[in-house]
């Protein structure tokens, strides 16, 4: 077992303390496509050089553009390669993301006399109640959270969590499967690039989308095959679910609802969204029925997470590709308690004066690649 993801929820503040120059990228493989940011420290602020995407659509047989797919690893180095050459990327000092999917992210409870050096004979040997493999076949990092960030502060904690917080020490624990971490560790040899560290793809997103503020928001990431759930306090990532369901699952309803392919089912979906329209008038409903179920996930969620901890969750963020739905924030505003608001991982980073309105439409993919090059210059 190694500690290779090191450090895996580097403190948000000081960011761009360091003065170094030199671009970075922030590498993406997400399930349906690949994204790639770059940005450059100029006297300690993050700008925006280049970015860009591809559909892994576009690159395996008998797919469409916005489906998750499995492509070989060829097919992501070329997909890797036709990024860098198209968006004109310079720099191959990168920083690449781990999908959540692919690793288990949980929190133990340890004594609260327990020191860092302890965790390394104790989080292997706790970690075992939560992982479903041998622990041999994963590598794992943790964080022993500050306890000023836990629920310090907080009046309205019951009783019996302040209690709690005395004498126990709440450790975050992230387990990859080696095999999972060896394919991106090809990928990073084969693409060329000089990556020191890999980071789970929801820690980049909180990075980018919700920094430093110090209100509970529950990070709902919005993928093609899976709705990834972060609840934060102060910073810091308390809670994470995966829904196994994303935004390709409206284009697969709408598909056999309305009787059209799936490609006109998403170039529908990304054109109309729940807006009126005058070819289907159906579509509005069909695409709030397959939305239904991760509503209802979302809101169980939030209440579990406001009955263990005492808190309530302030707002709701959406991100992601899928968030980019016509519709879909006041759609969540009438099924959720909490106010729904959509992300804008560019927000810490200086962008060109002419790419502003686009970045805000589309700016939610980038928010995992924003996070991990955010990171990067930091480093
Ligand atoms: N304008 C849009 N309206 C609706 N859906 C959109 C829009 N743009 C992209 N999407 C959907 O977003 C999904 C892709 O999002 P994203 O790139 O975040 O996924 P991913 O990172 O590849 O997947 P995952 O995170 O599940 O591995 C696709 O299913 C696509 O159809
Ligand atoms: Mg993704």
């Amino acid at each position: 077992m190694t500690n290779i993801l090191q450090d895996i929820t580097k403190n948000f503040s000081g960011l761009f303390g360091s003065k170094k120059g030199g671009s970075v990228i922030g590498v993406d493989i997400g399930s349906s496509s690949i994204k790639i940011v770059q940005l450059k420290n100029d006297n300690g602020v993050a700008v925006l050089e280049t970015y860009g995407s591809v559909s892994l659509g576009t690159y395996v047989e008998n797919s469409y553009i916005g489906q998750a797919v499995n492509p070989t690893h060829d097919q992501t180095i070329q997909a890797i390669k036709d990024i860098l050459k198209e968006a004109n990327i310079t720099s191959l000092n990168s920083a690449v993301a781990i999908p959540s999917a692919s690793s288990l992210v949980f929190l133990l409870e340890l004594p609260k006399a327990i020191t860092q050096k302890d965790l390394a004979t104790i989080v292997p040997t706790e970690a075992r109640r939560f992982i479903p493999v041998p622990i041999s076949e994963v590598s794992l990092d943790w964080w022993m959270i500050p306890e000023d960030d836990v629920l310090e502060g907080n009046d309205d904690a019951p009783a019996e969590i302040l209690g709690n917080k005395n004498d126990k020490r709440k450790v975050l624990v992230a387990a990859i499967h080696n095999e999972a971490l060896a394919r991106f560790q090809q990928v990073v040899k084969d693409a060329q690039f000089n990556a020191d560290f890999f980071e789970i793809e929801m820690f980049s997103n909180v990075r980018s989308c919700v920094g430093s503020k110090r209100e509970t928001v529950a990070l709902v990431d919005f993928g093609a095959s899976k709705t990834k759930v972060s609840v934060v306090s102060r910073g810091v990532i308390q809670d994470f679910h995966i829904i196994n369901r994303g935004s390709q699952d409206i284009t697969r309803v709408l598909s056999t609802g309305l009787n059209i392919s799936l490609s006109k089912a998403e170039e529908f979906k990304k054109k109309f969204g729940m807006a009126p329209n005058d070819e289907y008038s159906d579509a509005e409903s069909i695409i709030r029925g397959s939305l239904e179920y991760v509503m209802s996930e979302i809101n169980a969620i939030i209440l579990a997470y406001e009955k263990k901890y005492g808190q309530s969750i302030d707002s709701v963020m959406v991100t992601g590709g899928g968030a980019s739905l016509i519709g879909l924030v006041e759609y969540m505003q009438q099924k959720l308690p909490a106010s729904v608001i959509k992300s804008n991982p560019f927000s810490q980073v200086k962008v060109p004066v002419f790419l502003e309105s686009v970045l805000e439409e589309i700016g939610s993919d980038f928010g995992v690649a924003i996070g991990l090059a955010l990171r990067k210059l930091s480093s």
